[in-house]
């Protein structure tokens, strides 16, 4: 059975396979042709934490394909009041088709997978965000760069965002410069996992600590909160460490033309300022839209891989 916890789960085929059903998932459903690729399944959706996007865009995308979403904060569930997340993975398993978790801790996201017995997406966890670069992927790819070949800049804090870009360039083969400031540098373990998949992809991935040596020539820029869910506490501190590091128009100049992405929620005059967050709202709106159309199509790979 596959599951969906992390880009480096899949081969570059698959990631661009994935990529070429949701353009297809798109188109059709842009005509109003909703293909009930998972008539009567049932997805799961346990929260952790916080999603405006991840939620809609799952229980919009599962019931367009034919099936029903449930909404499960841990809040609400026994999850929450400390069951096991193995005994929760077994409970689900006998009900549902498929579960969507989004978690702290990516071992949750295994431990799902290894004991539910249905394929499991990751919707976020502090080590990973996937399903957001699919997203990104296809925006770029409907924006007509080519993906093996674009130059994209990351710049900002070194969380599940820019790990997740690690995944996505060391699998598909396009260059990234990564720029945090010192300390904030994504993992050395996900570092190291990407660098050695670079060693075939061909890769160029650089880490940096100038957001405008890594920014120079890039196709895309894009940033994420410094301050993701959970650090809350660190809010002040990480505001003074990551100054410099807001992607305004003297960074964004430096790029070829450069396209801006933002998973979003942004937060205006901290990771990008108000003008290029405004003056790239078409680009980042249809990066947030195609969520939808993504996941569907890691839903239905996700169904029909699932005796593998
Ligand atoms: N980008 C993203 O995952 O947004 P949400 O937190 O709103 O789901
Ligand atoms: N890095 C952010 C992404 C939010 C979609 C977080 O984990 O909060």
């Amino acid at each position: 059975m596959r599951h969906f916890l992390t880009l480096n789960d899949l081969s570059k085929d698959e990631i661009l396979n994935i990529l070429d059903l949701a353009s297809q998932i798109k188109k059709d459903t842009l005509n109003k042709i909703y293909t009930p690729y998972l008539r009567e399944q049932t997805l799961a959706m346990i929260f952790e934490k916080s999603s405006t996007r991840t939620r809609v865009s799952f229980e919009v995308g599962i019931h367009q394909l034919g099936g029903k979403g449930l909404f499960l904060s841990s809040k609400d569930i026994q999850l929450g009041r400390g069951e096991p997340v193995k005994d929760t993975a077994r409970v689900l398993g006998g009900m549902v088709d498929m579960i969507m978790a989004r978690v702290y801790k990516q071992s949750d996201l295994e431990e799902l997978a290894k004991y539910s017995g249905v394929p499991v997406i990751n919707g976020l966890s502090d080590d990973f965000h996937p399903v957001q670069l699919m997203a990104d992927l296809l925006t770029l790819k409907e924006l007509g760069l080519n993906l093996a070949k674009m130059k994209v800049a990351y710049i900002g804090d070194g969380n599940n965002m820019s790990h997740s870009w690690l995944m996505a360039a060391s699998k598909i083969g396009f260059t990234l410069n990564i720029a945090t400031p010192k300390s904030y540098e994504p993992k050395e373990q996900i570092l190291k996992i990407a660098l050695e998949n670079a060693k075939t992809s061909r890769a160029k991935i650089e880490l940096l600590n100038d957001p405008k040596i890594a920014a120079k020539d890039a196709n895309v820029i894009t940033t994420d909160t410094w301050i993701s869910m959970g650090q809350e506490d660190q809010k002040q501190k990480r505001i003074k460490d990551f100054a410099g590091f807001c992607v305004d128009d003297e960074i964004m100049a430096l790029g070829k033309n450069a396209i801006f992405l933002h998973c979003l929620p942004a937060y205006r005059g901290y990771e990008v300022s108000e003008e290029i967050f405004e003056k790239h709202a078409s680009e980042i709106f249809a990066q947030a839209h195609n969520r939808l159309h993504a996941q569907k199509a890691i839903m239905v790979w996700c169904d029909r891989n699932k005796n593998d």
